[in-house]
């Protein structure tokens, strides 16, 4: 398994690109489903779980072909109805298949997800929204068995809010006869990405972006043409790195809006930060001031940034309370933090995070996507040498990064393992 090594110590400066938003990307790739025709989707990010979507589509029949960062899917043909559990296990957002395999054949076999590193992670409001909306759902052999004739719209209120969740139920009412409202639905940039594709497509969809959404069915969808937004996570994940290190980078390619909890918080740190339409500009001197923050759906301070704001907090001066209210298990990052030396005393869903002046280099493990950039923010500050091992995870969810990092001036390499 590759691990990254990174030596400590070079404050970050220089230009980087935002790649497109794996979790844009991942809904809209799966909206292919909802038509015969073409969807062209742009600005897709090379992720390994983008291989895995086109691979899961691929098995079902969808054709896609990339032309630079631009992919082309067609469901003309669609052979099969199954989501098999090699295939989700190692990505539940394969579960977005759900929604239009029922709403537009009828029918769909998905294998549930299971457990994941940060959480439990269930689907019930999946499911539960398929069912108000008419489908027949139920669990065979670890797998979701749904079939619907036809479904109907209905009106679903979620339980919490949920991200896949709103966008399972989006995708498939697009289809459905009449009209679907979702109350508390997620407010995401990504949900709103997703709809404007759809609506792209023929689908009439009022309300992405507030916690009502409201979907006319209608008999079918059409071929498009969208480009991914860029990728929020990751520009907040460079963002973080930058300030870590006192450093002075400016993001190109970047979607500022959408991104102003994250924004004020570096503020809050000591960070100043410059914005145009598509570019963010951050500079850093002297350590940051520790940050109390608290994590929540859009446009509250998104649970992917955690880690990484959790990181900046092992060398800020002060001490700072992180509480994390979206996943139950999103902190194994922290144990990895404290073998850099950090100071960091976990009680429940509440991390207290006292600034320590230096780290110490030393062999990591990631555990999930989101801790391993976390480790990669901490291992760029930390004194000496830091190994982050089963960097798989990160290769999930990052294009490059250890190639974008160089380019800032970061001493970073892949270790082949
Ligand atoms: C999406 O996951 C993202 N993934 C996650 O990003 C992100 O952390 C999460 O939203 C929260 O913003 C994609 O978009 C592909 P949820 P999702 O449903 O949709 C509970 C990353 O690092 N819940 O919004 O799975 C759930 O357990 C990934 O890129 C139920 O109980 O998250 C959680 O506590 C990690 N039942 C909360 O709701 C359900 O049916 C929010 O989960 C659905 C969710």
């Amino acid at each position: 398994m590759d691990r990254l090594c990174v030596r400590g110590g070079q404050r970050l400066s220089g230009e980087v690109p935002v790649s497109g938003a794996k979790n844009a990307a991942l809904p809209i790739l799966f909206a292919s489903l909802l038509t015969a025709e073409p969807l062209v989707v742009g600005n897709v990010p090379r992720l390994q779980d983008v291989a895995t979507a086109l691979r899961l589509l691929g098995q079902m029949g969808v054709s896609s072909r990339r032309e630079g960062d631009e992919v082309t899917l067609e469901a003309a043909a669609v052979s099969s109805v199954d989501a098999p559990y090699d295939l989700v296990r190692t990505m539940r957002a394969s579960v977005l298949v759900l929604g239009p395999l029922v709403a537009r054949f009828g029918r769909a076999r998905v294998s549930l997800p299971g457990g994941c590193a940060i959480g439990q992670r269930p689907v019930d409001q999946h499911i539960k929204g398929l069912q108000a909306m008419g489908a027949e759902i139920h669990i065979e052999h670890g797998y979701m068995v749904a079939s619907a004739p036809r479904l109907k719209g209905a009106r679903i209120v979620t339980d919490m809010v949920t991200v896949t969740g709103t966008e399972n139920l989006m995708m498939a009412a697009t289809l459905a006869e009449g009209e679907t409202i979702i109350e508390n639905a997620a407010r995401e940039p990504e949900v709103v990405d997703l709809a404007q594709a759809l609506i792209a497509m023929g689908a009439r969809i009022r309300g992405a972006g507030t916690d009502r959404v409201v979907v006319e069915g209608v008999a079918s969808l059409h071929g498009a043409s969208h480009r991914v937004m860029p990728d929020r996570i990751e520009a907040g994940t460079f963002l973080c790195a930058a300030a870590a290190t006192g450093g002075s980078i400016t993001l190109t390619g970047a979607q500022p809006a959408g991104m102003d909890a994250t924004l004020e918080k570096l503020r809050e740190a000591g960070a100043a930060i410059d914005c145009g339409p598509d570019w963010i500009r951050l500079v850093m001197s002297g350590r940051p001031r520790a940050l109390n923050l608290r994590t929540a759906p859009y446009p509250g301070l998104a649970t992917d940034m955690q880690a990484q704001f959790m990181a900046l907090n092992c060398i800020a001066q002060g001490a700072g309370v992180i509480t994390e209210t979206i996943f139950e298990n999103r902190f194994m990052h922290a144990l990895e933090l404290q073998r850099l030396g950090a100071d960091i005393t976990i009680e429940g869903n509440t991390a207290v995070v006292r600034g320590v002046p230096a780290l110490s280099g030393a062999a990591v493990m990631a555990t999930d996507l989101r801790a391993s950039a976390g480790l990669v923010v901490a291992g760029l500050v930390a004194e000496g040498e830091t190994l982050v091992n089963r960097i798989y995870h990160l290769d999930r969810g990052y294009e490059r990064m250890e190639a974008k990092l160089a380019a800032l001036g970061a001493r970073i390499e892949r270790q082949p393992g």
